[in-house]
């Protein structure tokens, strides 16, 4: 009998052994076989925020709430807990030792823009004292780090696919993706596009939709998005070469208008929330694009990784400027996130997959 617990805990023991010494030649691998970092709960942490607004002066005024008057904090004290395991804490300097020499772009909307001030404000407050340059060049805004020589860099495309301006106006070619001659070279890219694809009226930003040879005056949006994530995808298969280049999609952000969906049917906003939803699950459930989105993903040959952030954030109905945002008090914004805030959460998961 103690013979047999001896061998037994031998046998243990060699089996964590084993897994610790994959953990550590994996390395670069992705390993969320072993662990879904995205699912999970907040829970109150003093340590966070990870760095103050102040030591970022560069973030925008449409997520500076702090800046912009919003008068609680709590919704800045929160950590993202994983079920199954623990993340990694974000060492700004171990990133940038681990990206030294590289380039990262963000391609997307105003919700990359979001994570892409996230991450220069968590890189710059771990080394506060060490040059940068911020440049824009067209739609690229470039933030070098020029100890470490990392680009970390956004891509504002809010479709992917391409606007052409032709003698009918302006239009939205599904098919066509010649934005993407800026993404070659990048040694890691992280994609996004999504809120645009509702946008209808004024600030619509095209006049036709095209697919392959058929002009539209336009058609069913979550059609023209899958279309479109499916040129982008054909794209990636072509163009990615997995051993030189990473790449990342970044998920459904979500918004909360509708208190319905977070069991607090009077709320017609985000506005006074203050704390996360309790638990691990969305009253609401995901967006109907979710699906969309995971199907195309599924057809891909190249490795590329999801941030599947929808749920954790969908938790978050506190994390949105709501009224400290870029238009101040007349404007709701329940769609962009705060900073410090979740989106440091979605840089802290992409920290722990690189
Ligand atoms: C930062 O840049 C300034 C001016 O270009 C230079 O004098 C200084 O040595 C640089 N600091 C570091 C840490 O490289
Ligand atoms: C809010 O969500 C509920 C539950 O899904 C739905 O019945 C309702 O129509 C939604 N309200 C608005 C304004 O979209
Ligand atoms: C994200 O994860 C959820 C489960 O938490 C899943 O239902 C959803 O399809 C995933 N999203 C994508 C795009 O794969």
């Amino acid at each position: 009998m103690g013979m047999h617990s001896i061998f037994s805990g031998y046998i243990f023991f060699f089996i964590i052994h084993l897994l610790f010494l994959e953990g550590m030649s994996s390395g670069s691998g992705l390993d969320s076989s072993k662990c879904d970092f995205f699912t999970g709960k907040w829970v109150k942490d003093v340590s966070y925020p990870l760095y103050r607004p102040e030591m970022c002066p560069f973030i925008e005024r449409e997520f500076r709430c702090q800046g912009n008057g919003r008068p609680d904090l709590i919704y800045t004290h929160y950590r993202w807990q994983p079920l199954g395991c623990n993340l990694l804490r974000f060492n700004g300097q171990d990133f940038l030792k681990r990206v030294r020499g590289k380039s990262i772009m963000f391609v997307g909307d105003s919700l990359s823009r979001n994570q892409w001030q996230s991450l220069t404000c968590m890189l710059h407050s771990s080394v506060p004292n060490s040059n940068y340059t911020l440049d824009r060049v067209g739609d690229v805004s470039i933030f070098t780090f020029t100890d470490y020589n990392v680009k970390v860099m956004l891509d504002r495309n809010v479709y992917l696919v391409d606007i052409v301006k032709k003698d009918i106006g302006r239009v939205l070619e599904l098919d066509s993706i010649k934005g993407s001659k800026l993404w070659i070279g990048i040694d890691m890219l992280i994609f996004n596009t999504w809120h645009w694809w509702s946008r209808r009226g004024p600030t619509q930003p095209w006049d036709y939709i095209q697919v392959g040879d058929k002009i539209m005056k336009d058609m069913n949006r979550m059609q023209a998005f899958e279309k479109a994530l499916r040129t982008w995808a054909s794209w990636v298969d072509a163009n990615i070469d997995p051993s030189k280049v990473k790449v990342f999609y970044q998920g459904i952000s979500p918004s909360h208008y509708n208190g319905s969906l977070w069991d607090e049917p009077r709320a017609k906003s985000c506005n006074r929330e203050t704390t996360p939803v309790i638990g691990s699950s969305y009253p609401g459930g995901l967006p109907r694009v979710e699906s969309v989105l995971e199907n195309v993903l599924n057809t891909i040959k190249k490795p590329v990784s999801l941030l599947n952030i929808t749920t954790l954030s969908l938790l978050r109905k506190d994390g949105h400027p709501s009224i400290y945002g870029f238009g101040g008090p007349t404007t709701m914004d329940c769609s962009h996130w705060c900073l410090p805030g979740v989106p440091d959460t979605w840089n802290q998961i992409l920290y722990n997959l690189i």
